[in-house]
């Protein structure tokens, strides 16, 4: 079975589908699909193509091949094209990828190198192999992991907890800082209204005269935080959807918090209550009517542990096809 390739572009290449071939079992030829590398603006500058699964052949001609026309080299085009293909494999649950090259084509290599390959060794070409036929001899196999990247967002969800406690005085950088933002940036938002804005304070006068107004004190510790902000436009019809779109920028940021390392908690049950400490939070930061703050992110190296809330089990919340019949359904 193919898949649909139509999203396999990052904004400055796209791999637009030439063919794709089926297995053939007689010549231990796997199932592939063979693209045109182009610019966005539909120019060719190359191909590369995916051999999906794993036999002898695979190993040491590889799952992906490519090739970039002369005058488009230097670009990274075909790392970027590599990184395209990823996705693909991994949407056919293909666990790794080998990519082999020849010794002395010094360009491909760097291209494995790159796109984040691990060297695995030089290996002889068997006599019954194509490429021996060809003359070659030897290639160098690398081998990509598709799993890690999985697994760590997997796990980033799965590790995140609120951290109430006290924190490290070891200052956050601002690339780190930068980096949560982006990712809250990235979160989806309702008819693309992007509502949500984000302003990080790590000046330590600044997050003094916020600590002053937060009754009862929370995140006090942390060398930096971030405020959320957020504007209650419409985005369709009459329908806003402000706190669905920072509900989703501050889970994105509380992931990105727990990937790097940090710890954090959402705190706005304490900052939007009837004592509106958000708004005097909002002054001080110099924010604009229109914008409301929503939200405190405290982020910074934490001095103890989270404490584990107690979740219901996975059968009280969550069932296959149909809500489990009266009487199975616990009580929440
Ligand atoms: C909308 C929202 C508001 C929250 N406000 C606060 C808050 O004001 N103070 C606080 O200590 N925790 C707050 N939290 C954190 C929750 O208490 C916490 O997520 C919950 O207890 C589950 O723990 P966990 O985050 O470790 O899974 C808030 C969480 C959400 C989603």
């Amino acid at each position: 079975m193919f898949y649909p390739t139509d999203d396999l572009t990052n904004g400055e290449i796209l791999l637009r589908l030439a063919r794709t071939a089926e297995a053939m079992p007689e010549k231990r030829w796997l199932p592939a699909y063979y693209f045109d590398i182009c610019l966005t603006d539909g120019t060719k500058i190359g191909a590369c193509d995916l051999r999906i699964g794993h036999n002898d052949k695979t190993y040491i001609g590889g799952n992906i091949g490519y090739a970039i026309a002369e005058q488009y080299r230097g670009h990274r085009y075909a790392a970027q094209a590599c990184r395209l293909l990823f996705r693909l494999a991994a949407r056919h649950r293909m666990e790794y990828l080998i990519i082999t090259c020849d010794p002395a084509n010094t360009a491909s290599a760097l291209t494995c190198q790159i796109a984040g390959g691990q060297y695995v060794e030089t290996a002889s070409i068997p006599e019954d192999n194509e490429m021996y036929a060809e003359g070659k001899r030897e290639v160098m196999i690398y081998r990509f992991d598709l799993t890690e990247g999985r697994e760590r967002v997997l796990s980033a969800i799965m590790n995140r907890r609120s951290y109430r406690g006290k924190f490290l005085p070891t200052p956050v950088p601002r690339e780190d800082l930068r980096r949560i933002m982006e990712a809250g940036l990235a979160a989806p938002s309702g008819c693309n209204r992007q509502t949500t804005s984000l302003i990080a304070v790590d000046d330590p006068e600044t997050l003094k005269r916020l600590h002053a107004v937060i009754r009862p004190p929370v995140g006090e510790t942390a060398p930096a935080a971030i405020c959320v902000l957020t504007r209650r436009i419409i985005a369709y019809r009459d329908r806003c959807f402000a706190v669905q779109d920072y509900a989703a920028a501050i889970e994105n940021m509380l992931l990105a918090i727990t990937a790097l390392g940090y710890e954090s908690c959402w705190y706005e049950g304490h900052i939007t209550d009837t004592d509106r400490i958000g708004e005097q939070m909002a002054r001080i930061l110099g924010v604009p009517e229109e914008y409301e703050l929503v939200c405190f992110l405290p982020v910074g190296i934490a001095e103890g542990r989270p404490v584990e809330p107690r979740k219901k089990t996975f059968e009280e919340r969550a069932w296959f096809n149909a809500f489990p019949a009266s009487g199975n359904a616990a009580d929440p």
